[in-house]
């Protein structure tokens, strides 16, 4: 690399660990609109470049902008906080830049990929089966959903199928990614069935059996069902065991979105939520979640590795890439994509470095967490506990004494709440509805949260709550996610 290459990477680098210290002000956000940064920013490209030390000046616009998801305030997606080997990885895999498709072009890399895949299904108690590395639970659970239909209709990858004679199955409270694949795969959202949920928000077995006969009455045939371990804002697990004696009775492929909970298996004491697992077909689980990585990280494994294969055969088209002298080596043969990042390098360093031991000990310190912030809402009277937390995810709200006991008023002044909250920049958490009720989301999954920076939240709420009119029912913007 060049002289001047080199001394501008080692800025850049300088740059970035300087910008990774706590920011001065305390903010982790500036409540910028998208005119005032467009105003503020040069965003022209040029018809001729102006070289590398404009580069280093953009780089640094870049990093006085960013939301610092890095720092312990940030609690507001399932992802967030930094590691130095989820950074290192990034690092070398950008530096050697391959792509995960062949052994010849990735050969380590597919190896560690493998590795890293084994030991998660390891993990799934699946002796057998495959997988691999996806761009996050969203495509894992459209491929879960791909690989029910190959094994039910083993030719509707080349033939097609009709597929609004099919339905699949999903709890209330799933990720709407699910919705997304019945789309994608040709089901279509209306051929997505809720299925009712009980006071915890776990999908009920006997309501699945009951919607499974319904709609077999109403000519749909059931495709697949999708449990979850670890519901997007409540952190509900669906109960798997009682799950897969519905799908094998009626011969339905079962897959979990672990996408959330998956870390769970790591912790003795906490495993036991996804009890039953080994029985899926398939599962998708997010390392760029509770596990800390950088995004993207995440895997879909399969219990039957040529369902997977099956799956992703695309004929003798790609005769310029796979060999058949290769079959067993090329990790593009069990993928969706052509060109693929290595995603497994980080993943592996965390592991390496942490074993599961270290991942056990996080999952059992963010429940620990989590249980801290649970019990400071308890003892807030003016807070309210929306759910008796089972994972890291804590939904409350405030219920100010001045408001009438009115369910939208409380909405409302909760939403104001949280704009507020954003504003200050202080603390990022999310807004929900929860049980019909707006609640404030807070997950722990970020390893720079402490218990005192869950006092410190729990102190700015109230703090920022009373600057507010008790009367917020105007200050509600927009509808309700
Ligand atoms: C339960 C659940 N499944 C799937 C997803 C989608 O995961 P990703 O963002 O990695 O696509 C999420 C995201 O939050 C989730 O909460």
């Amino acid at each position: 690399m060049e002289e001047d290459s080199t001394r501008f990477l080692e800025s850049v680098l300088a740059e970035v660990l300087a910008h990774l210290e706590p920011p001065k002000d305390g903010r982790i956000r500036h409540d910028w609109s998208p005119g005032s940064l467009r105003k503020t920013t040069d965003l022209d490209l040029p018809l001729v470049g102006s070289g590398l030390e404009r580069v280093l000046d953009d780089i640094r616009t870049y990093l006085r902008q960013a939301v610092r998801t890095d720092q312990p305030g940030f609690m507001n997606p399932l992802w967030g906080g930094l590691t130095p080997e989820g950074l290192a990885g990034e690092l070398v895999t950008a530096a050697t830049n391959t792509s995960m498709y062949t052994y010849e072009i990735a050969p380590l890399a597919s190896l560690i990929e493998t590795a890293v895949l084994d030991r998660m299904r390891q993990h799934l108690r699946m002796p057998h089966g495959a997988g691999t590395l996806t761009t996050g639970g969203s495509n894992g659970n459209l491929m879960g959903v791909l690989c029910a239909r190959q094994a039910a209709l083993p030719a509707s990858g080349h033939d097609g199928f009709d597929g609004r004679s099919w339905c699949m199955f999903v709890s209330k409270e799933a990720h709407y990614s699910v919705a997304m694949a019945a789309n994608v795969l040709g089901l279509g959202r209306a051929n997505l069935i809720k299925v009712d949920t009980d006071d915890q928000g776990r999908m009920d077995p006997s309501a699945l059996d009951d919607a499974i006969r319904r709609e077999a009455s109403l000519g749909r045939k059931p495709l697949c069902v999708v449990a979850t371990s670890g519901t997007t804002v409540r952190g509900a697990f669906d109960p798997i065991d009682g799950l897969a004696d519905v799908c094998e009775a009626h011969g339905v492929w079962l897959h979990v979105d672990a996408a959330w909970g998956g870390s769970c298996l790591f912790s003795s004491t906490h495993r036991h939520l996804m009890d039953g697992v080994e029985r899926a077909d398939s599962v998708c689980w997010d390392a760029h979640k509770m596990m800390g990585l950088p995004l993207v990280c995440s895997a879909f494994i399969v219990k039957r590795a040529e369902v997977l294969r099956a799956a992703c055969a695309h004929g003798n088209e790609a005769h310029y890439l796979f060999h058949d002298d290769a079959e067993d080596q090329d990790l593009g043969r069990l993928s969706l994509q052509c060109g693929r990042r290595n995603d497994a390098l980080k993943l592996f360093l965390a592991w390496r470095s942490r074993g599961d031991a270290g991942w056990g000990a996080l999952v059992d310190r963010y429940m620990d967490l989590a249980a801290h912030l649970a019990e400071r809402v308890r003892s807030e009277p003016h807070l309210e506990l929306v759910g008796e937390p089972v994972w890291t995810n804590v939904c409350f709200r405030h219920v100010p004494e001045a408001l009438p006991y009115l369910g939208e008023a409380i909405d409302a002044h909760n939403a104001a709440l949280r704009a507020a909250l954003l504003e200050e920049g202080r603390f990022m958490i999310s807004r929900a509805d929860l049980d019909q009720r707006v609640v404030l989301r807070s997950v722990i999954a970020n390893p720079a949260v402490e218990a005192s920076t869950l006092d410190d939240l729990v102190d700015h709420v109230l703090r920022l709550a009373r600057t507010l009119p008790t009367d917020a029912g105007s200050q509600v913007e927009g509808p309700r996610t």
